[in-house]
């Protein structure tokens, strides 16, 4: 899918995510104490854009921020990493939260207030079909309302350029839309819901019961047990995890989906896309935050060929 220097365009959200660091994750009904706080850019879709960005790979960003503080950080933020914010509307309001407790072992649990991303429409994807036409690849996930990833889904069709969608938060998808996705990027929480709890964890079964909905390619994140690949061309393939100490898991596969979009972009063979969005999504656990975490060109890299000289 070499596309030239065709940009990554991603639809979705932006948030501020509120973290607050704890010893392990509360109860329900818990108090604890936090050994730390911090503020971090987040959001799924503004990760995406800005993993792409830091390996060196042209983004624009479609979405919403609300008026308020927020707002003005995050798109700031967006276009200091070298993302071309040009179609994030304000909007008044709040903005995107994200409420995240990162446990010591890198374990996370997030609360998400959709404040501005609320309001990331169908007229905003036909407000900017310019653009989604221009994309090489188009990325999307579920934190913005599903009738717009609908609607996204069926002008990407029509348009002939590639979606690839991260259904996260899972959510109830329907068929025209599972069918018009060219790669569907689970983890495997979110995909034990789309195959309603099987049972099964083996990834193989997994993928196979995805690609029984009519989606075309499946892309299953499965942290340290690695990715596995499956298409209805017959891709089977799993790539192993690279083993690094967890500092925070957060956005570790919104790392993942920008890298493995640019590699794809890069004209890199699906194995190698996820090898190198393997490789960068390691690195991101390595870091505290989310965008911050994501590396550069140069670290996923160095970590490929120190991963391929100790084999
Ligand atoms: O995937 C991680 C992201 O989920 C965080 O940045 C948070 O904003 C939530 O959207």
């Amino acid at each position: 899918m070499a596309a030239g220097n065709k940009p990554i365009v991603v639809v979705g959200s932006i948030n501020i995510d509120l973290v607050s660091t704890t010893a392990r994750l509360p109860k329900e009904g818990e108090t604890i104490e936090g050994t730390g706080f911090q503020i971090h850019p987040g959001g799924k879709g503004a990760n995406q854009a800005v993993a792409a960005a830091r390996l060196g790979y042209p983004v624009a960003m479609i979405g919403r921020l609300g008026d308020d503080t927020f707002g003005n950080d995050l798109r700031a933020n967006l276009e200091r990493e070298g993302v071309d914010a040009s179609a994030v509307a304000t909007t008044p309001g709040s903005s995107g939260v994200a409420n995240i407790l990162v446990a010591a072992n890198g374990e996370n649990c997030i609360v998400i207030t959709a404040g501005a991303n609320a309001l990331v429409t169908t007229a905003d994807i036909d407000a900017n079909i310019d653009l989604i036409r221009s994309a090489g690849i188009v990325l999307t996930q579920l934190e913005i309302p599903i009738a717009t990833v609908e609607h996204l889904a069926e002008v990407c069709k029509r348009e002939g350029v590639p979606l690839v969608l991260d259904p996260a938060p899972a959510a109830t998808l329907s068929p025209a839309l599972l069918s018009s996705v060219e790669w569907f990027t689970p983890n495997e929480t979110e995909a034990a819901f789309f195959v309603e709890h099987n049972g099964t964890t083996e990834p193989n079964e997994t993928a196979q019961t995805l690609l029984n909905k009519n989606i075309r390619n499946v892309v299953l994140k499965m942290g340290p047990r690695g990715v596995f690949l499956a298409s209805t061309d017959g891709l089977r393939d799993q790539v192993p995890s690279f083993p690094v100490q967890a500092v925070d898991t957060t956005a570790a596969g919104d790392a993942f989906n920008g890298a493995f979009a640019t590699a794809m972009m890069l004209g890199k063979s699906a194995r190698d896309s996820a090898l190198f969005a393997a490789a960068a999504a390691a690195l991101s656990v390595t870091r505290a935050g989310a965008q911050p975490s994501m590396p550069s060109r140069s670290e996923v890299e160095e970590l490929l060929a120190r991963s391929t000289s100790s084999n």
